[in-house]
Formats: structure tokens, sequence, C-alpha cells
């Protein structure tokens, strides 16, 4: 089966196509075309997304990067295509928000071939819902165009099921048989929540942050620290400095290496996360500090947030960890899967890597590969085969983009 997935749930455009055969038993995966476009450059000078320029970014580019994924797909006729009025009609409606993309969808549709394609995937939530809506628009927009199903995916679930893909050649993936019940802990820059799978592709929410996600924290804490945007490597790196050099430790002396940050809610008898307070501590650590550092140098401030930096990480790796536990013998689950933007962490990964093999040894643990952890659209092309092979088609007329779309509700399933 050949699926077309797009992704525009946050600053990335992405588009993929990827022939996918098998079942959750055993799948492989090629990857025929993948195209990404990261808008970081553009929104850093706002030490964040803005939501109307990713919008706005987003609808200038899917066309060519539609049209540089077919042509690597060697999916790219030129014909002329003749759309009945009503079709043009429907799809000017659909496409009239978005800032110059009708026109760009007709110079270009009208003028190749429809690509054999089973069907096509995009994120339907969760994310900045106006970046959303350009891509359920666009997606919708190609399928009347084509004639192509339409498969709405929940980002979320992306992220877990890229968890579970490994690499079996340079543009090949497979996906193996997992032990279920299955608990995933997704941590991004939206969300940080652990979610039980008992039967495939059906969840439970088992835990989530009651304020900020994690990846939230690490942006917030990193602009504290004056770090550009996004924050989450660049703390990364501050701190794994002062983790492999002994150098820096010894000549700090005392009183930076006896930082303590709080670990929010970790004896509590929940699965939530917390996540404001340690921010907040951060934020008064650092005044506290930058009082009594005004004499010191800029080495020294320097230093300063290398030790905060590797504090603040320690902190939220042990809350991580500690929660996951908890999940983990609550629910019985046989394979964890760390999933979304912030499980790139290098300290995080390598926490739930030692504490797996020293407590769990019997547990599976699934990590993305590093080029499927962050947004990308091949993970919603995954999504997407399930649900094609299920024939879970979406209603052009009511898909809706949702930027609070659940994956799981306590009890709830996701299956349609
Ligand atoms: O999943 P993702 O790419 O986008 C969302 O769906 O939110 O996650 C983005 C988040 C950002 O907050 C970013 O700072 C964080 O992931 N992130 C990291 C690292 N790489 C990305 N956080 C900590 N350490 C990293 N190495
Ligand atoms: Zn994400």
């Amino acid at each position: 089966m050949k699926i077309l997935a797009i992704e525009t749930s946050c600053d990335e455009t992405a588009i993929a196509i990827l022939e996918c055969e098998g079942s959750e038993k055993g799948t492989t995966f090629n990857i025929l075309g993948n195209v990404l476009l990261s808008q970081i450059e553009i929104h850093k000078q706002y030490g964040g997304v803005f939501p109307a320029l990713a919008k706005r970014e987003h609808a200038k580019n899917l066309v060519p990067i539609l049209e540089a994924v077919l042509e690597e797909a060697e999916l790219l006729h030129e014909d002329t295509q003749v759309m009945t009025d009503e079709t043009r009609t429907k799809i000017s409606e659909i496409l009239v928000r978005e800032q110059g993309l009708a026109e760009l969808f007709f110079e270009f549709v009208n003028e190749c071939e429809p690509p054999a394609l089973d069907a096509i995937a995009v994120t339907a939530g969760p994310g900045l819902e106006p970046a959303l809506w350009v891509g359920v628009n666009f997606a919708k927009a190609l399928s009347l165009a084509w004639s192509i199903p339409l498969i709405a995916v929940n980002h979320m679930e992306g992220h877990i099921l890229s968890a579970l893909a490994e690499e079996s050649g340079p543009t090949s993936y497979k996906l193996q048989s997992i032990n279920l019940p299955l608990l995933a802990l997704l941590i991004s820059g939206g969300h940080t929540e652990l979610v039980l799978m008992k039967e495939w592709l059906t969840y439970e929410l088992i835990g989530q942050t009651r304020d900020d996600a994690v990846g939230e924290a690490f942006d917030k804490v990193a602009r504290m620290l004056g770090l550009p945007y996004p924050g989450g490597p660049e703390i990364s790196r501050l701190a794994e400095k002062v983790r492999t050099s002994d150098v820096l430790v010894s000549e700090l002396g005392h009183p930076m290496s006896k930082f303590k940050l709080p670990r929010p809610m970790i004896n509590e008898a929940s699965c939530d996360f917390s996540f404001a307070g340690l921010k907040t501590a951060v934020m008064y650590l650092l005044k506290k500090q930058n009082v009594l550092m005004n004499e010191r140098s800029a080495n020294d401030k320097d230093s300063m947030n290398m030790h905060i930096a590797r504090e603040f990480e320690d902190a939220v790796a042990e809350v991580l960890w500690k929660k996951t536990s908890r999940a983990l013998k609550q629910t019985g689950a046989q394979t964890l899967v760390l999933g979304g933007g912030v499980s790139a962490n290098t300290h995080i990964r390598r926490t739930f890597v030692d504490n797996i093999t020293n407590e769990y040894p019997h547990i599976t643990l699934r990590i993305p590969v590093p080029s499927l952890t962050t947004d990308n659209a091949i993970m919603i092309a995954l999504a997407g085969f399930y649900h094609a092979q299920n024939k879970e088609y979406a209603d052009l007329e009511t898909l809706k983009a949702n930027g609070n779309l659940a994956l799981a509700e306590t009890g709830i399933s996701a299956k349609k």
C-alpha cells in the first residue's frame, strides 16, 4: 500500500510517501520520498513558535514540498487534468482561508497525473490549530482532486508507532510484533503523558501533566538562561558539558554543584506530572545567583548556567522515570515506548535505558531512531497505514483540525 502523509502540526512542514506491507504482526516500510522543512530559523526571533507565521509558511511550502516528494518517489508525471467545475468549486471553498495556497494548488494539480497512491494521511491534531488546518485542508483538496481516500491521524499515535520502527536499510524500516500491554511516555513541546495500549491502536490515559509540558519547561528554562529556541537541545548540550568535564566541576568548586531543584510530585501516589513549579524554582535560583554573581566573571556565569541546566535535566529525568516506573507496576506493561521530541534528550534516554536494564529487565524499551524522534511525516504515514488497513477513512465534510485532539481518554477506545 502506498501512503502519502502530511504533517503541519507545529513548525515543521513535512510530506512523505511510504510503501507499507504487512500487519501489526510484522510490517515493512519503504520510504519512497520524504521532505521536511523546518521553520525554526523563522520562529527563533520570537523565542517560540508564532502560530500565524507557521500557518503562512505551511501554506507557502506545501505545494513545492509535495512536488519534490512526488518526484523523489518517481510518481510525478506531467499531464493536463480537467477537473469538473463542481470539484474545482469545492476545493476553492476548502482552501479559501489558506493564504495563496489555492493558486499554487491548482497550478500544480492541473498539470500532473493523479499519482498511484492508496491513501492520504494527515495530522488532524493535537498541535497549533491554525497550522493543523492548513495541512488538513490541503489533504482534503488533494483527496478530492485525485479521488484518494483520506485518513485523519493523531500526531501522538505517530510518535508511539515511530518508536516501534526499526531501521532495516538506508530507506527502509520494519516493525515487528510487540508484546502488549505497551506503555508510552510521550514527551513533547505540548504533551507529557503516560498512555497504555492494551490492544493494538486502543489507548487509555494513565497520567499526564497538570500544567506545563516537559518540552515547554525545557524551552522556558532555556530562555531564562539566554539560550535560543528550541531550548531542549541547548539545555542538553550545556548539561552534558558538565557531566563529561571533570575540569569544569573542580574549577567551580563548591556552591554551584550544590544547586538543588525540586522534583515536583515525585512521591505523590499518581502518575500525573507537574513542571510549572520546577520552572519557577529555576527562575528564583537564577535571580538569587545573579545577585550573588554580580561581581563575578562571565566565565563563572557560564559555568553557573551549565550547572543549573544539569540540575534541571536531572530533576526532569528523575520525575519522568519515577512516574513511569509507577505506571509500569500499575499496568503490568511488557513494552515501554519513549516518544515525542524530548525523547531525543541524551540524559533522559540514558536514564531510561539504565533503569530498565537494572530494574525491569523483562520489559522491552523502544526509543525512536534519531531521524524519527522529532516531528516528521514518516510517523504520520505509519499510523495512517494501520488505519487505512481498517478502512477508517475520514469524512471530508466533517473532518476538522483539532488542537486538543485526545489520543486517550480514560477507558475510552480511540478506535472508531
Ligand atoms: O515532538 P516535537 O518535535 O514537537 C511537538 O510535537 O511539540 O517536540 C518538540 C520539543 C521542544 O520543546 C524541544 O525543545 C524538545 O522537543 N526537544 C528536546 C530535545 N530535542 C528537542 N528537549 C530536550 N532535549 C533534547 N535533546
Ligand atoms: Zn510531536
